[in-house]
């Protein structure tokens, strides 16, 4: 019979006689016939294996090819049984059918037995070595890694798993190392737990919860982090299997770890008689905390502290909180004694002291929990002798007779500890198993896997329960204990391998540095040594700001610039001009405010210059008589060979908005002028536009500066420093989203991503229609706020968030990957470079600006998904595309400038429009957020007086809808919002004052008021104001009010206009009507034309005030059309009503409230009226 089943293995070609014999051997004697016998039975079953057998064997050739060198021959060292390249029969003695074991052949040469001696049951085979992994290896494993994941995913040697390997394969050779997407790491960890022979409750690795916090880069954060472990692990007894993991071992002198065996443990203190109150495994460890500083209070069940070190640094100790840990105090159903011995234990078992190691990378601080056997508490830690050792007391409360072994009194204490512990646990619905449950759900585990995996590694010494061994089904299985990666595995005892700071007691470094890392600390330090003994250039920024924008990226660039330059920082407004022809560097960073004006703290700045660049003294009288009569023509050539800035190197960054028609004149014009005054451009002026990229082009600009200027002065720049700001181009790679805790409340949030003090107020009624059109068609609607304790004055603006509609929010997140419930909150976190004496290493960290949210929000308030998006962003989009005609057309948008306009120009495409343009397009989200644009907010005029409407703020607001050239319908964000916003709705905006646009301080001066279409909305706050000006009987003014519109059925506030006239708070009311059929079309400046007569006497011989609002097109129309007035009336110049004009500025006199492009969009984008071109205050 033997012969026959041998002979029949040969016929399989399964495994050599000798080694059949070997198992034979090995195997039960007395089942052997048994066993012969149902493999006879089994022939034919046999036979349907050759089949596959055969198969299997020949991918097993050409696909393990790589492995060939990691696999030890079985005649070399290493277990002969992992080593064997066929499969193996592995046998069940109750009969069960016997299955194969093939997925051996991929075990690795980590067990330690040999040809002549199995070391099964030598505890810890294989403990992870201290260093970091060769570059070989890392690639050879990376590889591997990559196969199998992308083979899980039914995608290996797809165009992706190629690109991804190549990626990975790259940074391998660039840096030694590279990071796992967070998908591939989850799926490494569930792996792992898959792959770890001596587990029993491996039928749950698929649901294994990963914590990725490879972020994390403190002690602190550490310490938080594993309290969320244990928290979400523990459920309130509802256990979940959970795994934390901290930063990957960079140089192997960085480690993260975790100094305890267990998260939570009971503490052991060796007492002088040698005896010892607690849990003697932990005494070591407890001698080491005590080092550490920790009191332990000496009990039996004290706690151990958790103990972290980050980043090769000496550890710290946390004591839990006391709400962390759910402890089970240990009763019996049947003895009440069993209480009085009280004892307790913890419900969460979780490992902290392995090594995490997949794809050639080393996570050297991991947390795995799951829940307990019930035997692991019951048989090891209360009944061990090396433990609690409580059999014998159990077995003499139950009066049993312990004085010899053959009345079983250990078997049975050893049964009713456990029944104690299952007794405690479950009527406390805290989750344990008992071994027979375990063990029959390993066997289901155990079977599935030799179906679809081809076999699963098992370590039968583990996994075979310490208690009633026999009578579980595990007991009589052959398994096969092989080593895989990815892998959990032990590791030397943080305490026993760290290498201190400072010598400290016994505890002594254990581990030298080699040349190499010396070498680099020595040149780093000598690097900061020279930079600080070289003599320092100086260097001065300006900035000039409305919004604090302009100071943020001064404040930015004052801090590179600082690593080798002595900075001086000011905003322009501080800055005493007669220090600028010392100047050798000079950097300006500056908005553009009006409409191509100066922010104020800019203008002086402004004047001088254009002072300086006439030659001209600069008091104050003198600059006005400058601006006012000189002539405008400047002789650049005489100008340029005094050039008083001929020491001078400078750049200017320009924010502005290309919204607004004068896009960054200022910055632009003082660029002009320091180059016109001698000053040397270290690099071109950089317009930054905030509608789009300006924070990415001041990212790219600065560094730019920094090296250029560091060439001119002939210092030494490093480049990681001139890199500083130059992020490494985002990859999926390096961009992740981890399960998060809400950061804020929205108001909180967009205050901090936008740096203002964003305020929540809600709805007070639904928007209403301010035209007679239909409520479909209406244009301008009236927005009603409960703003109680809200501080602004008429004229001011608030500057509304808006919010994306949900049809856009949802069609986009349908389209994103990366996480399942868009509801849930992520924190989006980017691999950054860290800069350390040693060397740069990667680690997590939160991305500097987006708040941890749910993709949801992100998408509704914080990213801009109207905007037709940039090249850049269709290029990445065209890196996850599944179909190749999609990413080719995304690549020829992305690249080609002329093909992407016609196509922008065509479609004027929102994000949803080009994700359903590109329907193969699937981008992962965090990914694709960091590679938006933020939301915007937009401003609107207050139409309300606080002390009209109390508690309230009122809005006017023209509804922005166009169409692109294809017909379809496009809206603007905020106005389509706000007139779609529900009563009681939350809103969030901030206040901006303008104080250029307030009523005049003396009452009695008469007012022009000019504002067709939505410009009437500061008017309406103006005429609220003297309404209450007049019930506190203040002296009248005249007010005159200019309004325009299309036709009869748009006159906004035409009631309100008739009482105010009637009530004589409004003197006179013009109405220009565009498009009103029969009536020629008229704008206001027609009708300030007609009037002017009267006009001038309040304007000019009355010294009133004027005030424009609305659309910059009609400003610069009405500004010309006084300008021509006056000039007809006094027969003066046009340049000298211009600078009549510049001193009505000056004086306050004249306001002009600018909304960027609001009228005529379409025409005015392409148009550009630069007005002031002819000013001298800027000059451009
Ligand atoms: C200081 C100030 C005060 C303001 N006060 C008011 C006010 O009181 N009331 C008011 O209604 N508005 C006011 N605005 C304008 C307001 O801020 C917004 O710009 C306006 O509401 C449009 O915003 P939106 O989000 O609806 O449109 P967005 O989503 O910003 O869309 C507008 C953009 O759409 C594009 N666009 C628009 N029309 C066309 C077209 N025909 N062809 C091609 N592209 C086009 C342009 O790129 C334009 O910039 C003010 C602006 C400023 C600067
Ligand atoms: N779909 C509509 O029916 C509708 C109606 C009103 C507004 N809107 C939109 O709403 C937004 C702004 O509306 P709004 O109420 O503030 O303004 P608006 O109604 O567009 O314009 C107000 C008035 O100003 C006129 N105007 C245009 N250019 C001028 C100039 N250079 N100088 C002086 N007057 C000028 C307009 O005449 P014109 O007749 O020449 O435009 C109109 O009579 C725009 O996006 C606009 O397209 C749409
Ligand atoms: C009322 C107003 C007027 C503006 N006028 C212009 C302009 O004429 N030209 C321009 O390029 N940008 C203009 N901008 C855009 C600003 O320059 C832009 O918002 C800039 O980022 C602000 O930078 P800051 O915060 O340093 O002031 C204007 C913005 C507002 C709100």
């Amino acid at each position: 019979m033997p012969s026959i089943a041998l002979s029949n293995n040969d016929d399989l070609g399964l495994e050599s006689d000798e080694e059949i014999a070997l198992q034979v051997t090995e195997t039960q004697a007395d089942k052997v016939d048994d066993v012969l016998t149902n493999r006879l039975e089994d022939i034919s079953e046999h036979m349907r294996h050759l089949n596959q057998l055969s198969q299997f064997m020949q991918f097993n050739e050409e696909n393990n090819e790589h492995k060939r060198s990691e696999v030890v021959p079985s005649t070399s060292k290493g277990c002969p049984l992992t080593h064997m390249q066929r499969p193996i029969r592995l046998k069940n003695i109750e009969g069960k059918p016997e299955v194969y074991d093939k997925l051996h052949t991929q075990g690795l040469k980590n067990l330690t037995c040999s040809n002549d001696v199995c070391k099964s049951s030598i505890m810890s085979n294989y403990v992870a070595p201290l260093q970091p992994r060769k570059q070989d290896d890392v690639l050879d494993q990376a590889k591997d890694f990559m196969n199998q994941y992308f083979a899980s995913l039914k995608k290996a040697s797809s165009p992706r798993h190629e690109a991804r390997w190549q990626e990975v394969q790259q940074s391998i050779e660039a840096t030694g190392e590279y990071q796992l997407t967070e998908a591939e790491l989850i799926f490494g960890a569930k792996l792992a737990w898959r792959n770890a022979s001596r587990c029993i409750g491996r039928i749950q690795w698929s649901k294994l919860k990963v914590f990725d916090c490879r972020h994390v880069t403190t002690t602190k954060g550490m310490f938080e982090a594993l309290c969320n472990h244990i928290k979400y692990g523990t459920n309130k007894g509802n256990i979940r299997s959970a795994i934390t993991l901290f930063p990957q071992r960079t140089d192997g002198l960085h480690d993260y770890r975790i100094w305890n065996g267990e998260l939570i443990s009971y503490a052991g203190y060796r007492q002088s008689d040698g005896t010892v109150i607690g849990d003697p495994l932990n005494v070591e460890f407890t001698e080491v905390c005590t080092k550490l500083g920790w009191k332990g209070k000496g009990t039996q069940w004290d706690y151990l502290p958790l103990v972290v070190s980050a980043n090769g640094e000496d550890p710290e100790f946390f004591e839990y909180p006391e709400d962390v840990i759910l402890e089970v105090p240990l009763t019996h159903p049947n003895f009440e004694w069993f209480a009085e011995l009280h004892l307790r234990w913890y419900a969460l078992p979780a490992v902290s002291s392995l090594m995490f190691d997949v794809g050639g990378i080393q996570f050297t601080a991991t947390a795995f929990s799951g829940w307990y056997m019930s035997t692991e508490i019951g048989c090891r830690n209360l009944c061990d002798t090396n433990r609690l050792n409580m059999l014998e007391t159990i077995a003499t409360k139950m009066q049993l007779d312990t004085r010899t072994t053959t009345t079983l009194w250990k078997d049975k204490a050893l049964v009713e500890a456990n029944v104690a512990v299952l007794h405690s646990f479950q009527s406390r619905n805290i989750t344990i198993v008992d071994h027979h449950t375990a063990s029959e759900n390993f066997m289901k585990h155990f079977e599935n896997e030799s179906k679809i995996r081809n076999g699963c590694p098992a370590d039968w010494i583990w996994i075979v329960p310490p208690l009633s061994g026999s009578i579980t089904p595990v007991f009589h299985q052959e398994f096969t204990n092989y080593y895989l990666r990815p892998s959990f595995d032990y590791q030397h005892p943080a305490y026993k391998v760290h290498v201190w700071e400072k010598e400290r007691g016994e505890i002594k470094p254990r581990r030298k540095f080699n040349f190499k890392q010396i070498a680099r600390a020595v040149i780093f330090t000598s690097m900061l040594y020279a930079r600080a003994l070289s003599k320092r250039v100086k260097a001065t920024i300006l900035y000039a700001t409305e919004t604090g924008k302009s100071e943020q990226y001064a404040k930015q660039l004052a801090e590179l610039m600082g690593h080798a330059f002595n900075i001086h920082i000011y905003c322009m407004s501080d800055y005493d001009i007669s220090n600028i022809d010392h100047e050798s560097l000079l950097l300006v960073v500056a908005s553009t405010f009006g409409n191509g004006d100066p922010p104020e703290n800019g203008e002086l700045l402004s004047q001088d210059l254009y002072a300086l660049r006439e030659g001209a003294d600069i008091s104050d009288e003198k600059r006005m008589d400058a601006v006012l009569n000189k002539s405008l023509q400047l002789d650049i050539d005489d100008l340029k060979k005094s050039e008083p800035l001929r020491k001078l190197n400078f750049a200017v960054f320009a924010l502005g908005s290309t919204n607004y028609p004068n896009f960054c004149a200022f910055g632009i014009y003082l660029d002009k002028t320091l180059g016109e005054l001698g000053g040397k451009r270290l690099l071109q002026v950089e317009c930054g536009d905030e509608m789009c990229g300006q924070e990415q082009k001041f990212r790219k600009w600065a560094p730019k500066v920094f090296k250029s200027a560091c060439q001119i002065f002939d210092l030494n720049c490093s480049d990681d420093l001139s890199n500083a700001f130059h992020e490494d181009k985002l990859t999926a790679s390096t961009v992740r989203m981890v399960p998060s805790q809400r950061a804020g409340t929205i108001d909180k949030l967009l205050s901090n991503y936008h740096n203002k003090k964003v305020q929540r107020y809600k709805m007070k009624t639904a928007p209403r229609n301010l035209t007679k059109l239909a409520d479909v068609e209406k244009s301008t609607i009236l927005v009603e706020i409960y703003a109680p304790g809200l501080d602004y004055e008429p004229g001011d603006h608030v500057g509304i968030f808006p919010k994306n509609s949900s049809e856009l929010v949802n069609g986009v997140l349908k389209r994103l990957t990366g996480f399942e419930d868009a509801d849930e909150v992520f924190q989006i976190q980017v691999m950054k470079k860290k800069r350390t004496p040693n060397g740069t290493f990667n680690c997590w960290e939160p991305h500097d600006k987006i708040p941890a949210e749910t993709p949801r929000t992100l998408l509704t308030h914080f990213f801009d998904l109207s905007t037709p998006p940039q090249q850049d962003l269709l290029n990445l989009l065209a890196d996850f595309c599944d179909e190749n005609c999609d990413a080719e057309r995304l690549q020829k948008l992305g690249t080609d400038s002329a093909a992407y306009d016609e196509w922008r120009q065509l479609h004027l495409p929102t994000l949803l429009t080009v994700l359903e343009q590109f329907r193969s397009c699937r981008p992962p989200a965090g990914l694709f957020f960091s590679n938006l644009t933020p939301l915007q907010s937009r401003f609107y005029s207050i139409s309300s007086s606080p002390r009209k409407v109390i508690n309230e703020i009122h809005l006017t607001v023209a509804l922005v809808k166009y169409k692109n050239q294809r017909g379809n319908d496009r809206y603007g964000v905020c106005s389509n919002y706000l007139a779609t916003i529900q009563v009681q709705e939350p809103l969030y905006f901030f206040v901006r004052s303008a104080p250029g646009f307030h009523l005049p301080k003396d009452s009695s001066k008469p007012m022009v008021l000019i504002g067709p279409g939505t410009g009437i909305a500061p008017f309406r706050s103006f005429w609220q104001e003297l309404d209450v000006w007049r019930e506190l009987k203040m002296q009248r003014s005249k007010v005159w009010l200019f309004f325009g519109c299309r036709t009869r059925e748009m006159d906004l506030y035409a009631e309100e206009k008739r009482s105010l006239v009637r009530e004589q708070i409004l003197d006179r009311v013009f109405l220009a009507l565009s498009r009103e059929p029969e009536i020629p079309k008229t704008y206001v400046q027609h009708q300030i034309e007609n009037e002017f007569d009267a006009l001038y006497k309040l304007i000019v011989e009355e010294k009133g005030h004027i005030y424009v609002c609305g659309d910059v097109t009609m400003a610069e129309d009405v500004h010309q059309t006084i300008r021509n007035c006056i000039a007809a009336k006094e027969q003066k110049s046009v340049s000298e009503v211009e600078a009549f004009l510049q001193a009505l500025r000056h004086e306050n006199r004249y306001h002009e409230d600018v909304f960027g492009i609001t009228l005529h969009t379409g025409e005015t984008l392409n148009k550009s009226t630069i007005r002031r071109a002819a000013r001298p205050l800027t000059g451009s």
